[in-house]
């Protein structure tokens, strides 16, 4: 049985991390990043995001994958050759692309995700399910540059990127990962879940349910900054808001002070008034050809795509 193998590649520093958030309160609007969603009790809450009825994205990509999954092998493995390197961007509990390994049979799984240490658990299960498969965890924050280590993928590799994470990245930042995980496919295919405009009152719904659990995960974003920069935020005095902005084609979170309030860390402080939001995420949502015409500016040639029977979500494979 072979052993699973990790690489830290970045370092989490809390004292940068406390110096990004404080920039990010003081700056006109204030926004946060959404890495600070991810505390364990925000791993958790999104967990139970994708569950809700509203959160129609996680299920629908499942159901597309599962309905088309031997089309979709047969067209990965017409760009990457058989039992390819499959390289799993954001790979959480690895479930996703486990999945696909009977379909895909790939000879190795490289698994990235911002914390090599929370891989180790998922790909330990893995390797006594698969005892012959290659496994590498890889902790690694790629919303600024993706690259690897260069001997972890030796030919033509399938990058998976699902969940429609590509979402939340500005159409010029998309661009950019874009490319750099067709470099790394190095003449293999993208397999990437987008979300898909649809009408404003099924997106809104998706993150603004109705028990409030997305709520609460937008809320413990202000317990996270707290506790990394000693901040005071009272979540009682803030309200979440979810809108569809038509014009960027993008669902933004925001957290809305209910009264006007003065939030203080040692070394700064900030006043909001009555009403004003910190922006916390956007999440673009693409039409079809949006998409594929994305897919080709980053230099894919080859584009397919499988989508739901109502057109809300898509799973588009790219090579070329
Ligand atoms: N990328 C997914 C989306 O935009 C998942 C996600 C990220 C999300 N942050 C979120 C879902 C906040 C709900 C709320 O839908």
């Amino acid at each position: 049985m072979n052993t699973p193998i990790f690489f830290q590649l970045h370092q989490i520093d809390d004292q940068a991390l406390a110096a990004e958030a404080a920039a990010g309160l003081q700056a006109t609007p204030a926004h946060a990043s959404p890495k600070f969603f991810y505390d364990p009790l925000g791993s958790r809450l999104f967990d139970t995001i994708t569950e809700l009825d509203e959160y129609y994205p996680t299920r629908t990509e499942a159901a597309i994958v599962a309905a088309h999954a031997p089309a979709i092998a047969q067209a990965v493995q017409a760009l990457t050759g058989p039992h390819p390197v499959m390289v799993d961007l954001g790979a959480g509990n690895c479930a996703k692309a486990a999945r696909l390994f009977a379909v895909l049979q790939p000879r190795r799984y490289v698994a990235v995700d911002i914390s090599a240490s929370f891989l180790q658990q998922a790909l330990q299960g893995l390797q006594r399910e698969h005892p012959a498969m290659d496994l590498a965890g890889v902790g690694l924050d790629f919303s600024s540059r993706l690259q690897l280590p260069a001997d972890l993928v030796d030919g033509p590799a399938l990058v998976f990127y699902p969940g429609s994470s590509i979402g939340n990245f500005a159409p010029d930042d998309a661009l950019r990962l874009l490319r750099d995980a067709r470099d790394l496919a190095r003449g293999g295919g993208l397999l990437i879940g987008v979300d898909l405009v649809k009408p404003i009152a099924l997106l809104e719904a998706a993150y603004d349910d109705a028990l409030g659990v997305t709520a609460a995960f937008n809320l413990n974003l202000l317990k996270h900054l707290n506790r990394l920069l000693g901040a005071d935020f009272d979540p009682r005095g803030w309200r979440h808001v979810a809108l569809f902005n038509t014009g960027a084609s993008r669902i933004e979170m925001h957290l809305e002070a209910r009264a006007a309030t003065t939030v203080r860390w040692p070394g700064g402080e900030r006043h909001f008034a009555a009403g004003e939001r910190l922006h916390t995420e956007n999440s673009y949502k693409w039409t079809p050809d949006g998409f594929a015409a994305l897919l080709r500016d980053a230099g894919f040639t080859r584009v397919q795509r499988w989508t739901d029977a109502q057109g809300w979500f898509g799973v588009f494979l790219a090579g070329g």
